[in-house]
Order: C-alpha cells, then structure tokens, then sequence
C-alpha cells in the first residue's frame, strides 16, 4: 500500500459557525488539503458554498484549497472562486457542452484544474482530458450531501482509471481523488486502487476529536505499509 496520499478534510461537514476551527483542527491533525464543496442547488439538490467564504478561509490557512464545483455553468465561478484563493478548481463533466473552454479558462487563471464524474458517467466521457487535467475527481457518492454510504464500485473506476494514466505515462502527473463515503474501514482499499487524495467529510468532522481522526488516517498509511 502507498502511504504517500493526501486527505482532504471537506468542510460540508464541520460546523459553518466556526470555520476556524475546522482550520484548526486540519492543522492539528496535519491534513494536506481542504476540501470546499460548492453546490448550486440545480446541478445537485442542495446550496452551499461561494466565493466569499473561500475568500474568508484564504487568509487564515496556507493549505491547499481544493474547490469542488457541483454546479451548472461552472465557467461563470471560475475567476471568482480563483480570485478568492482557490489553488484548484474541479468542475463536473455533465455540468457542460464545452469541457475544453472550462479547462482553458481555469488555467488561465494560473491555479491548477480537476474533471470529475458522477457514480454513473462513463469513464469515456473524461478520458479525451487526461492528458490536461492535474486531477481526476471520482465520485463514489451521488455529489450533493454529505454522509452516504461508499460506492463499492468506485474502486474499479480507480483501478481503471490509473491503468489508462499509467498507459498514458501520466500516472505521476494527475492525481486520482476519490470522494464520498470514505472511512478509516475503506481508506485502504481506495489507496490501494490508486487513489491519491482521499476526501472525508463525515468521517473527520462527525467524529468528537478531528485533529485525532485525521491522524488515524495517515498513521492508516503509514502502518499498513508491508
Ligand atoms: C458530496 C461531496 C463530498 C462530501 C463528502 O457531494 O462532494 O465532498 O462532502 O462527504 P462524506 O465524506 O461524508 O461522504
Ligand atoms: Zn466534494
């Protein structure tokens, strides 16, 4: 098993009244990065987060701020969220007709970009943007809430995914994230499928001492290493 992944503590689940200390405590428990999620209450059921908030984070950690876009016309956000801090924006495959312009337009705004995919798109519908991504988000929930139970078939999706990077000789340049319903229980098999950044929402922020759960998390990694 590679120890050498990344969690991504999503603050959906940590208490919006005190962000701080959802910063806090991904400090503490030295996550790699924050997971922001965004949702326009028309491309997933529920509304979330925008630009303002991420402006409001920005100053008060130097984490790597990984914005998940869960909307429609993702390239209107684009700048706002960059403008904010955003150092990667991931937009949805489904979410528009024109992947190409949405991916020139967050590069040129100097941070990085990610493709995600809901449980039932087909891989093929991300494959021709391999070779431009820095990140490929899998989800392994239906995106828009927070707490579901893991898609067990989301570890071929992996799996297959990392077979056509490798293929592709671009296993070490784009990232696979994995997101929704990771666990400790689970966090093993996705690493081992492939998986480079774990998102966890619930499983950190529901648990009584977060610092300590993200830990439990890395030290997962680093023991389980034969
Ligand atoms: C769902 C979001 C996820 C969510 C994960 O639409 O994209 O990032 O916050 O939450 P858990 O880890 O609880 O499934
Ligand atoms: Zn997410």
């Amino acid at each position: 098993m590679a120890s050498e992944f990344k969690l991504a503590p999503s603050i959906l689940s940590a208490d919006f009244a005190n962000l701080q200390l959802a910063l806090s405590q991904c400090d503490e428990g030295g996550a790699h990065w924050i997971h922001v999620d965004v949702m326009d209450n028309q491309f997933v059921p529920n509304l979330s987060i925008g630009p303002p908030v991420v402006k409001s984070l920005r100053p008060n950690t130097n984490k790597f701020l990984d914005i998940h876009m869960m909307i429609i016309e993702p390239e209107k956000l684009v700048k706002p969220f960059a403008r904010a801090g955003a150092d990667l924006i991931t937009f949805h495959i489904e979410a528009t007709d024109d992947p190409q312009s949405v991916i020139d337009l967050i590069k040129s705004t100097g941070i990085q970009v990610g493709i995600s995919l809901k449980p039932s798109t087909p891989l093929s519908d991300i494959e021709p943007y391999y070779d431009q991504v820095d990140l490929i988000l899998v989800m392994s929930v239906e995106p828009g809430f927070a707490g579901q139970g893991y898609i067990k078939r989301s570890t071929e999706r992996i799996q297959e995914i990392k077979k056509k990077l490798t293929h592709q000789c671009l296993q070490d340049r784009v990232l696979i994230e994995i997101d929704g319903g990771i666990k400790l229980h689970n966090a093993k098999e996705v690493i081992d499928a492939g998986a480079d950044v774990l998102v966890a929402g619930s499983a950190v922020f529901g648990t009584d001492d977060p610092a300590q759960t993200i830990k439990d998390f890395y030290n997962l990694g680093s023991t389980a290493e034969h």
